[in-house]
Formats: structure tokens, C-alpha cells, sequence
């Protein structure tokens, strides 16, 4: 088993992509939530939406690993509705984690990551160390060197004492 875990939902592959480019970087495991029920079509658009507005939590298949026995786990999400997607959201409450270092990022056409972060803190419980969104125009060209900044800003805040790590996490990024 690796050190870390990288958790992610994705339901047009922006939020895929981000996961195994940072799984690659930090030679973790892979974890992708799935819905028990299919998202496909016009009204699988409209649902995810509702489902996040509304802050729902629909049913999700079992997941394969389980983050207690990880050091590090990084929980991935798009932004759908300015909200976090029902499928994050149950996933995050049905696996908590204490105790293990907390990372996370989205991606997004362009605005909603910062009340996303704020949901995902809300439920799981617990700050994140680090965050990372990143819009689907930095997808294309921009994405490794922020990768690479968000890998180094994990890396220094293995190092630093708890405190800090938390007063880290709240300085606006
Ligand atoms: C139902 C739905 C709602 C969305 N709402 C937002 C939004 O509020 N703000 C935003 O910047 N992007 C929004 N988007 C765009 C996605 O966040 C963006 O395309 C993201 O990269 C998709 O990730 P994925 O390919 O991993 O599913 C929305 C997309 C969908 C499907």
C-alpha cells in the first residue's frame, strides 16, 4: 500500500486528469467515486446540478481503499452549481479520516472552487492543508507548473508542526 491517497469524482474527465497527474507525482492510489445510479444525459446534467444546489448526497458504490490507512489523502471535485457534487459530498461523509493529512482540489469553468472548498471542509470535518483549483483554461498549457507548486506546498507542510499547518490552510490562496 502506497503513502497516499487521491480521491476523486469526474463526470467529463477535468477532474480525472488533475487525480492521475497528482497520483503519478505522489505515487499514491487511485480512488474514483462512482454513483450507484447513471448521470448520463441532459437530465443527468440537471440532476448533478440539483443535487449539489441542494446539498444531496446521493448513493455511491463501495469504495475499494480506505483512507484511515493513509498519511496522505487528496479528495478531487469538479464544481457543479457553485456547490459541491452530491457524489463528493457522500463519499467525504461516509469515509472519515482523522488524523490524516488533508488536501484539496477541483477544477472548474471558472468560478465556485472557494465555497466548493468550504463544503468539502464542512464535510469531512476537518481544514485542508493545501488547495488547488484550477479552471478548464488552465487544463490546457498551465496545469504541470501549478501541479508542480500544490506537490511543493505538500511537501512543506509535512514539515511543519500541526499549528502551523492549520494556519497554512486558512491563508487565502
Ligand atoms: C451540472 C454542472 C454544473 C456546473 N457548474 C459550474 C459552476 O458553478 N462553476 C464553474 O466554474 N463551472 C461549473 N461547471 C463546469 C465544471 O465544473 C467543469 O467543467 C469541471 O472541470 C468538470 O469536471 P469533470 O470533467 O471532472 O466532470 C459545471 C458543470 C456541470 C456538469
Amino acid at each position: 500500500m502506497k503513502n497516499a491517497l487521491v480521491v476523486y469524482h469526474s463526470r467529463s474527465g477535468h477532474t480525472r486528469r488533475v487525480a492521475q497527474a497528482l497520483a503519478g507525482r505522489l505515487e499514491a492510489d487511485l480512488e474514483e467515486i462512482r454513483t450507484r445510479r447513471a448521470y448520463g444525459g441532459t437530465c443527468g446534467v440537471l440532476r448533478c446540478g440539483l443535487e449539489a444546489a441542494l446539498g444531496r448526497a446521493p448513493a455511491i458504490r463501495h469504495a475499494a481503499h480506505d483512507p484511515s490507512r493513509y498519511r496522505l489523502l487528496l479528495i478531487g471535485t469538479p464544481v457543479w452549481a457553485w456547490s459541491l457534487p452530491g457524489p463528493v459530498r457522500a463519499w467525504a461523509q461516509g469515509h472519515p479520516a482523522a488524523g490524516v493529512r488533508l488536501a484539496f482540489f477541483c477544477t472548474q469553468g471558472g468560478s465556485g472552487a472557494e465555497r466548493v472548498f468550504a463544503q468539502l471542509q464542512a464535510a469531512t470535518g476537518r481544514a485542508p492543508e493545501a488547495t488547488l483549483a484550477v479552471t478548464e483554461a488552465q487544463l490546457e498549457g498551465e496545469l504541470d507548473p501549478l501541479l508542480d507548486r500544490f506537490v511543493a506546498r505538500l511537501a512543506t507542510a509535512e514539515t511543519e508542526p500541526p499549528p502551523r499547518r492549520a494556519r497554512a490552510a486558512a491563508k487565502p490562496r
